[in-house]
């Protein structure tokens, strides 16, 4: 059998020409990411194998509740079978607290509740950074028009309803993620959907199960450690019985 071929390999993950015409197979690496929300600075063992778990979960959840993703179906341990897009050159990120590059550019103090989900803009360009843009960019320079600009709000809104009411569920709040969104064909009508992947990595996640201190008061919510393993076992996605999540996974 002929090796398949391999699309794009990024920082996280892997594409490879899929089995039927307009798929591909994601593959799922241990490396580190980056970009506006991420957390994550070194490879982490296993990590692939949860993200791929991960993704799954929640791309299947939101599937249920009719948010279109690309998820088709996993293939195995660090590979999943999704539609291929054709990617809008934005990290679309939503925030519902404060943290990171909003406090740092508007001196709002990390933690601090928005008045409302605030839908940002970044160019996906590593070269450039990844730099915030405006819904004025976006238009002029024709990465998207104003009727998709009204879909992917939509879109990353009712996300961000989604996952932050499954978080909270296992006492995580989040307090921003980014998703990538693509355009697909069916006859002559163009649909966007959810692409890319929904992992820790395009996330902040604040443990809200806090240590109370000694003097009966609660610590705020701070990063969750270890949030990988911590979020899949939370989230019931590897069997809870195993001592290291991480490396059990490898196993199924
Ligand atoms: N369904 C899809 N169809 C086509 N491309 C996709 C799809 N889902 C994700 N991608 C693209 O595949 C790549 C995934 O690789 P990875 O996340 O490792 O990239 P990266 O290193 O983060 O770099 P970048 O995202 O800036 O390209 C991304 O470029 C992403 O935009
Ligand atoms: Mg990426």
């Amino acid at each position: 059998m002929a090796r398949r071929k391999k699309v794009y390999e990024g920082k996280a993950k892997i594409l490879f020409e899929g089995p039927e015409p307009g798929t591909l197979v994601q593959y799922f690496k241990d490396d580190e990411t980056s970009g506006a929300v991420a957390q994550i600075s070194a490879a982490v063992e296993g990590k692939g194998v949860l993200n791929n778990r991960l993704s799954e979960f929640f791309m299947t959840g939101l599937n249920a509740i009719g948010v279109p993703t690309h998820f088709i179906r996993r293939l195995n341990m660090r590979e999943q079978l999704v539609r291929m897009v054709e990617i809008i050159p934005l990290e679309v990120v939503v925030r519902n607290f404060a943290a990171g590059d909003i406090s740092s550019r508007l001196g709002i103090p990390e933690g601090t509740p928005l008045p409302r989900p605030i839908v940002e803009y970044y160019f996906k360009d590593d070269k450039l950074g990844s730099p915030l843009v405006s819904e004025e960019h976006i238009v002029a320079f024709g990465w998207a028009n104003q009727q998709d600009l009204d879909d992917i709000i939509a879109l990353a809104l009712r996300v961000n309803d989604f996952l932050s009411g499954v978080m909270l569920g296992v006492g995580v709040r989040l307090a921003d993620f980014r998703i990538e969104v693509g355009r697909v064909w069916e006859g002559d009508f163009m649909r966007l959907i959810l692409a890319d992947e929904i992992s820790p990595d395009s996330m902040r996640l604040w443990d809200l199960r806090v240590i109370e201190r000694a003097d009966g008061t609660q610590a705020d919510p701070g990063p969750m450690a270890d949030v990988h393993s911590e979020l899949a076992r939370r989230l019931g996605v590897l069997p809870s019985n195993v001592t290291h999540p991480v490396k059990a996974s490898l196993i199924n």
